[in-house]
């Protein structure tokens, strides 16, 4: 157990870490914001109401009143922390423009709970947030200045990365982010796969790269949540999550500002990688707050090997 300053690891709170990070005191209070609002959304997602709320996203997609009540838990936190100039939300239609001077002042990409129709059946969930420093959300994701997830399993936990490796903090019974793992580092190859879609959707690229998995003794592990899905693979370092472009769409589901760019960083940043198959998904440039995108996350090697298999060399 490492100690700073007399204190160990899991005394260590988010707040202390944030600010030996060298990071600048916006920025920490910003992540302390997230972390803050985070609380109200596990309450929500343990303690709320399952019903629908009689609206749609920006995908047209049917939101669920956990949706709206987590979106809006994070619009206000943001909105009032005074360092937020522009938020845009996989729930909302449109950017969201807290303040016009983007000096000093971050924009935020959120997926306020992700995986929300799995609460009913109390599966984890998740919140997914990338954040840019000044007022342009379209940009390629390698310019985020930090990502994280707050995972709502059995423990909550918080995954974040400033771009100086990747961190986990678990909340405790007072309600505190402290630190339980730091430095996290993936394996070059792994021995998990999340198959995202249906599989009578898949093009026979895709269909030979999973049999090439399965004959290498990946195990499946598919919860339908992609948070949880994602942070397995992070965790035990070993693994690859695809949502591959699909017959009727050839984009796949999943969102490039919402979910993958922030994902993609964390990865990224312990040592993994995360494509569509042919280029990085931090090299992107997003056309609109909406776009999706195929992907392929997890560890280096497996990720390249889905590239091999779709330009059809393997
Ligand atoms: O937000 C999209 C999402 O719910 C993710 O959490 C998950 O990875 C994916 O959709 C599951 O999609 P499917 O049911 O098509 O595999
Ligand atoms: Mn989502």
């Amino acid at each position: 157990m490492t100690s700073v300053a007399g204190k160990t690891k899991f005394q260590i709170d988010l707040r202390q870490h944030l600010r030996d990070q060298n990071i600048s005191g916006n920025l920490v209070h910003l992540i302390c914001e997230i972390a803050e609002a985070s609380k109200y959304v596990i309450n929500a997602v343990r303690t709320g109401d399952l019903g629908v709320a009689g609206t749609s996203n920006l995908y047209g997609e049917e939101q669920l009143a956990l949706d709206v009540l987590s979106d809006r838990i994070m619009r206000k936190r943001l909105q009032h922390s005074g360092v937020v100039c522009n938020i845009a939300s996989e729930e909302m239609e449109q950017i969201f423009q807290v303040s016009s001077s983007p000096q000093g002042m971050f924009s935020v990409a959120y997926d306020p709970l992700d995986g929300s129709s799995l609460v009913d059946v109390n599966l984890a969930v998740g919140t997914i947030v990338g954040i840019y420093q000044g007022a342009d959300l379209l940009q390629p994701g390698r310019k985020m200045v930090g990502a994280m997830y707050i995972l709502y399993g059995p423990r909550v936990s918080l995954v974040y990365s400033v771009g100086k490796g990747v961190y986990e903090f678990t909340m405790n019974q007072l309600m505190e982010y402290t630190l339980t793992r730091e430095n996290i580092r993936m394996e070059p190859s792994g021995n998990i796969y999340s198959p995202g879609g249906l599989r009578k959707k898949y093009s026979p690229e895709n269909e030979s790269f999973i049999k090439y998995l399965e004959d290498k003794g990946s195990k499946l592990r598919y919860s339908g949540g992609f948070v949880p899905d994602i942070n397995q693979i992070l965790i035990k370092g070993k693994g690859i999550f695809m949502y591959p472009a699909l017959n009727d769409s050839p984009n796949g589901k999943l969102r490039l500002l919402f979910e993958l760019n922030p994902m993609a960083f964390l990865l990224e940043q312990a040592g993994g990688l995360a494509t569509n198959g042919e280029i990085p998904i931090l090299d992107i440039v997003p056309e609109g707050v909406e776009d999706r995108c195929p992907v392929y996350i997890g560890c280096r090697e497996d990720v390249e090997k889905a590239g091999e298999f779709l330009k059809g060399a393997c």
